[in-house]
């Protein structure tokens, strides 16, 4: 065979035929916008590390709300700063907790047109900021986090949230949490599995965003970064303990385990594109050394590629921007 007679560029050669031939779409409704919500501000306030993202006030929070349901987003995934934090969490279970004071107004606000999600975690309520409670030894106790998660679970659902992010990394979490709800008669709220979420540096401009108390690490519960297999095993137990959803987190640096979590899973597979990879991507098309918009493109675009069926992304709002305008 003449090898010229293959040639795979004809499906290059213009703008149509590639808009055609694309294999991996972007639509605004496989988007989830985080949010942070701080406790006692009037004012939205700037998170240094994250150029563009906030920290919002209720108020601006209700209206960017209104905005991301405008732009045709699939969901928000809230996460509350509060004023106070002590060593079991309490404001994550405190009907007046920010967190749960946030998700009663963005519910009321758009819950009908998107789906409105909270961080289902200890961290940002722990004056020592670790994921769970703490047992005599300084070590995160799982079996009693569990208990505040089952608890917290019950305050979120009945704040209005559709669906609870499993963020801790807790064994049994999802079983857990799964039960408590339906004990309480609430079946009908979705449950997304953090299933396989590394102990990454990428979170590290979230820990700023959240005032995080953190000293140390999440060695002992996160995953490790070099642990392929493994994200794949906590994939299937999530999927077995009944979640709704399961996540890979971070995005970029971890597309062979989305894409062996995808190959298998029968529920839908999502992916968080965290702090630190807005941040690498904004620090550089500040400096001029990349473009901005392609290059998001391009992230978003290789997450959906290796199997993720919806990308959280701080960029959610522009990129819907960006779509419409094509
Ligand atoms: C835990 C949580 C974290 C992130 C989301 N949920 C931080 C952590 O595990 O330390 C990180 C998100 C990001 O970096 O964008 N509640």
């Amino acid at each position: 065979m003449n090898p010229l007679t293959v040639r795979p560029r004809r499906l290059r050669q213009s703008a149509a035929v590639r808009r055609l031939m694309a294999e991996t779409r972007l639509d605004p409704a496989q988007l989830v916008l985080p949010m942070f919500v701080k406790e006692g501000i009037d004012e939205p306030r700037p998170i240094a590390s994250m150029p563009g993202v906030g920290h919002h006030s209720l108020d601006s929070l209700r209206a960017a709300a209104v905005e991301a349901a405008e732009a045709g987003l699939g969901g928000l995934m809230l996460f509350g700063i509060p004023r106070e934090r002590d060593a079991v969490g309490s404001g994550a279970t405190d009907p007046d907790g920010i967190l749960n004071v946030a998700t009663r107004v963005v519910a009321a606000e758009v819950g009908d047109a998107l789906v409105v999600q909270t961080d289902l975690c200890l961290d940002e309520f722990t004056d020592h900021g670790h994921c769970g409670v703490l047992a005599d030894d300084g070590s995160v106790d799982n079996d009693a986090t569990l208990e505040r998660y089952s608890d917290m679970a019950l305050a979120q659902a009945e704040a209005g949230s559709a669906l609870l992010g499993l963020s801790g990394m807790m064994d049994g979490q999802v079983a857990a949490v799964r039960e408590a709800l339906d004990a309480a008669g609430r079946s009908d709220v979705l449950l997304l599995g953090y299933a396989a979420k590394y102990a990454s540096s990428f979170f590290g401009p979230f820990r700023e965003a959240v005032e995080s108390a953190l000293e140390g690490d999440r060695r002992t519960y996160q995953l490790d970064p070099a642990n392929r297999r493994e994200g794949r095993r906590e994939a299937v137990l999530d999927i077995e303990q009944g979640a709704d959803v399961v996540m890979v987190k971070p995005a970029m640096s971890y597309l062979d385990v989305l894409a062996d979590v995808a190959a298998t899973s029968p529920v839908p597979v999502w992916a968080y594109q965290v702090s630190g990879e807005y941040a690498m991507v904004e620090a550089a098309a500040a400096n001029g050394w990349i473009d901005r918009e392609r290059t998001v493109l391009e992230t978003i675009t290789g997450i959906r590629r290796a199997g993720a069926d919806a990308v959280l992304t701080y960029w959610a709002v522009e990129v819907a921007g960006w779509l419409r305008a094509r």
